[in-house]
């Protein structure tokens, strides 16, 4: 008998070690493996029984359940946790799980089952076409930065296969800082051979022979699995002096980043990679020209790459097909906050937010009504209910003065204070900056000062707060200052009253 226990840290943070240990003592005979999670995070720890090829879950499992659930695997009975075939659950049929396919389904460091279930294909493909046919390949399929930024991955690639230079590299930014989002860790956690995978495709077809994926320190287990992994991967010859015995040489390694949310952003990032203080550099040069040691460089986030062997296995039309206008393809959306059924849901681009938050994600935990949602991390904008329309992709949320950012979704009950979700935004901005620009190291700490000002009935600070965003958007080196005030600007447009209220003419 095959039993599955996520090792998925918020699996983990739910007692899931507990409960492996715990059937492992149970049922003595069973074959236990620790699997990524299926995304489901209100079911964590998700236990899955396999019988005759299906599999059946139990969930949520808390320690002091281990027992029972035991008993009723050993004997086939009912319990009341038991959830019948995981597959059928409704979270798990309305998605589209492409780059999170095996996550949650495979033992993520066996190399046998990640190519049963379509591994290596995608890499096997891209030796058989040539780096140039492979960056067309990855252009054509439409596959844009999912870290944030969105531009289009084939032509950074473009630009560092292009580019004349001894030593190329390429750099996973795995510095995933944005609160409410989860997507870069349980993909590393449940998956990090597709990560890898992605990776090689990518040496091969800009010609580097050398890889980093930089972490977060905040990420320990991530770290391990992707360790791991890459000794995995070595063994099985997807990484080292020939590829696959393809002639094409690449390698990687874990670099581990101290925790600075200004090291996603890819030149900081760079400058911590190097061993330097995580500062932005002025752009250009971009990094795809002058990156890592001032050498080409690929910097793409964890699930652009882990989208690339699934593109190049299957083709470039088939995931071009998918999402809407220039939204191609799929994207792990991370749904949390004050929200009932949180957790990550990997669907085509497209849907609108009500479906994602009050369908997919079922309305608050709370009960009480949605007030807003904060799309693409704490320095993504705050979008009423009446916005809620808007397809989920790029330009259409652009369009309504939001952004997409990484795909994670904060929901907010209508107990949320909104002008206090605004100081926060430039309190966090000034906690994180990295000090280089003006508009982001003074205007934060000017920003906090200013809605203190409203805060204790200043009616004269609003225009000021408007003015000094507009500033910081404009003026910022980066999007650390140049985004923080999305947040507080979408606070005072949508929920005046918010701002109002304490004393203050209504706007
Ligand atoms: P950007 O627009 O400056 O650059 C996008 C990417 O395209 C960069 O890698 C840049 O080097 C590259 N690029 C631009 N022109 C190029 C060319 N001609 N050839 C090749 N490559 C080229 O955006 P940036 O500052 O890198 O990222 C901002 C985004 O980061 C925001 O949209 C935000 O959502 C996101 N973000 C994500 C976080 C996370 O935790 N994932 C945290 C904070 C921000
Ligand atoms: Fe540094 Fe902030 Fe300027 Fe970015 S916007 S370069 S984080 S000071």
């Amino acid at each position: 008998m095959r039993i599955w226990v996520p090792l998925d840290a918020a699996a983990k943070a739910m007692g899931a070690d507990e409960v492996a240990g715990a059937l492992a003592r149970a049922l003595p005979d069973a074959r236990i493996t620790r699997n990524g999670t299926r995304g489901m995070i209100w079911l964590e720890p998700l236990v899955e029984v396999e019988r005759d090829g299906v599999r059946y879950g139990y969930g949520p499992v808390a320690p002091e359940d281990a027992t029972s659930v035991a008993e009723a695997i050993r004997s086939g009975g009912a319990h009341p946790l038991s959830l019948g075939p995981v597959e059928d659950l409704p979270w798990m049929r309305g998605q589209m799980r492409l780059t999170f396919a095996r996550v949650g389904v495979i033992d993520p460091l066996s190399i046998a089952e990640y190519e049963a279930q379509g591994g290596l294909a995608g890499l096997r493909r891209a030796i058989a076409a040539g780096p140039g046919a492979t960056v067309d390949e990855i252009t054509a399929s439409g596959l844009r930065g999912r870290g944030g930024a969105g531009f289009p991955t084939g032509i950074k690639w473009k630009t560092v296969a292009g580019a004349k230079a001894a030593q190329k590299y390429i750099i996973c930014n795995a510095d995933e800082g944005d609160s409410g989002s989860f997507a870069d860790r349980m993909l590393i956690e449940g998956d990090p051979l597709v990560l890898i995978e992605g990776m090689a495709i990518a040496g091969i077809a800009v010609g580097a022979t050398r890889g980093y994926v930089y972490i977060r320190s905040e990420y320990p287990d991530a770290i391990r699995q992707m360790q791991a992994a890459i000794a995995v991967a070595r063994q099985a010859g997807m990484l080292g002096a020939s590829v696959l015995g393809s002639g094409h040489a690449y390698d990687m390694e874990v670099r581990v980043g101290a925790g600075a949310y200004v090291c996603g952003e890819e030149t900081s990032l760079l400058n911590s990679l190097e061993g330097r203080r995580g500062t932005v550099r002025a752009k250009p040069p971009i990094p795809a020209l002058e990156g890592f040691l001032g050498r080409p460089t690929v910097v793409n986030n964890v699930i652009s790459l882990a989208s690339v062997p699934w593109i190049m296995a299957q083709g470039a039309a088939e995931y071009a097909a998918l999402g809407i206008g220039r939204s191609k393809g799929t994207i792990p959306i991370q749904i949390a906050g004050n929200v009932r059924h949180g957790g990550l849901y990997e669907a085509a681009f497209g849907m609108s937010l009500d479906q994602i938050v009050n369908e997919i994600g079922g309305g608050t935990a709370s009960g009480r009504p949605v007030k807003a949602v904060q799309v693409g991390g704490p320095l993504g904008a705050y979008i009423p209910p009446g916005d809620f329309d808007v397809p989920f992709g790029y330009e259409e949320l652009a369009g309504r003065e939001g952004l997409l950012g990484h795909a994670g979704i904060t929901v907010f009950d209508d107990s949320a204070d909104m002008m206090k979700l605004a100081r926060f935004a430039m309190e966090f901005c000034a906690v994180e900056s990295c000090g280089k620009c003006t508009p982001c190291r003074i205007g934060s700490i000017r920003g906090v000062e200013t809605i203190d000002r409203i805060a204790a009935g200043d009616a004269d600070a609003i225009p000021i707060l408007t003015d000094l965003c507009n500033t910081m958007k404009w003026g910022s080196l980066c999007a650390l200052g140049g985004f923080a005030p999305f947040p507080v600007m979408s606070a005072l447009t949508h929920f005046p009253d918010d701002f109002s209220g304490r004393g203050l003419p209504r706007q």
